[in-house]
């Protein structure tokens, strides 16, 4: 036996790409619209669950991200890849429903706080402007996820009570009837402890729901806190490609966890994450060229584990005088 990947059994985990999201709304290069389409082409070819393709929010927030329409609508739909994009208000529902959106990714913060400066409202502020979302789209049959930043600690307010965490979650899912959820680590506070405790939490309370984890690596502990949370039960992850991303208004954010690495490390424990990771690397490397710098992702640098190297040039004669001595 060589392998030691008993862990994961197999089991599937379900990877969700936001690199051409949460990475590129960071990223002061604006990435030409048809070189956001073949990223997406090319996330879809490596067998992504769920691609966050773009943002539908203001163009002045986010010059970024202005082509959302465009590019929403001239990637090529994979089938069984949910496209999904973040929503902040009916304006961006209507502009995504249109767009053909499978998913509606709503969002408002855990941290009043972090809602001000990220949304410019109140959390409750939010909840009535994201339920009209819900009632505005029900009839189109598109999907709802919800996504709560700062769930695991905010940059300014510190530690978010997981009672009123689990609060906003029962709000959308309970009141609302949303398909899924996800508990963001805006900033990277998350640690593997506490992931264990909220995730199980969720689990327990909606076995039903749709339930991602989104970790950002700013303390490094963002494979840590991947692998609390499928220990804890959790099979949706959200990873951006290259490790690129992080919220521009977020104090310190820095990049998502980076895509290539979990499905790396993943596939070693033996779980089923779908993806065809020399695919997905082969975008990654794409990626430095795009956004015009280099990129965090370990596994771009230094291959994968098995991915060998030659013997140094004068190895034969190393090996004899070595055998000479002996
Ligand atoms: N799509 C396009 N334009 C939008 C929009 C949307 N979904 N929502 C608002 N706008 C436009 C308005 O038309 C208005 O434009 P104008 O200045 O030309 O009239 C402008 O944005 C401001 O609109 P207003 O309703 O006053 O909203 P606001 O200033 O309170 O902004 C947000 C609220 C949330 C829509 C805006 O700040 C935003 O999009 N932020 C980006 C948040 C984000 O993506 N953060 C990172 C990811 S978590
Ligand atoms: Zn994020």
């Amino acid at each position: 036996m060589n392998a030691v990947n008993w862990q994961g059994q197999g089991r599937r985990i379900h990877m969700q790409e936001v690199g051409t999201r949460d990475g590129l709304q960071a990223e002061s290069a604006f990435v030409p619209t048809e070189q956001k389409i073949e990223l997406v082409n090319a996330l879809s070819d490596a067998g992504l669950a769920k691609i966050e393709v773009t943002a539908f929010v203001s163009p002045k927030a986010i010059p970024a991200l202005r082509d959302a329409e465009q590019v929403l609508r001239e990637i090529r739909r994979a089938p069984g890849v949910v496209y999904t994009a973040l929503v902040p208000n009916v304006r961006g529902a209507e502009r995504a429903v249109e767009s053909r959106a499978d998913e509606l990714n709503l969002v408002m913060s855990a941290s009043e706080s972090h809602n001000l400066s990220n949304l410019r409202m109140t959390r409750a502020q939010s909840f009535a402007g994201l339920a009209e979302v819900v009632r505005a789209v029900q009839a189109t049959g598109v999907a709802i996820n919800v996504s709560l930043s700062c769930a695991f600690g905010c940059p300014m307010e510190g530690d978010v009570p997981v009672p009123d965490v689990l609060d906003w979650c029962r709000r959308y899912v309970d009141e609302l009837g949303a398909r899924g959820v996800t508990l963001c680590d805006t900033t990277g506070m998350a640690y593997p402890t506490q992931v264990a405790q909220l995730t199980q939490a969720f689990r327990t309370r909606w076995p039903d729901t749709e339930l991602t984890l989104h970790f950002h690596n700013t303390r490094g502990m963002g494979l840590a806190n991947v692998l609390a949370a499928i220990d804890a039960g959790a099979d949706r992850l959200d990873a951006s490609l290259g490790g690129i991303g992080g919220c521009p208004y977020a104090p310190g954010a820095s990049g998502n966890v980076c895509t290539e690495e979990v499905v790396h490390a993943l596939t070693l424990m033996g779980y089923d994450t779908g993806v065809d990771l020399p695919r997905l690397l082969a975008a990654a490397s794409q990626l430095p060229g795009l956004i015009g710098h280099d990129v965090p992702s370990q596994i771009l640098k230094a291959g994968r584990r098995l991915d060998l190297h030659p013997c140094p040039a004068d190895f034969a004669d190393i090996a004899a005088r070595a055998a000479s001595r002996s």
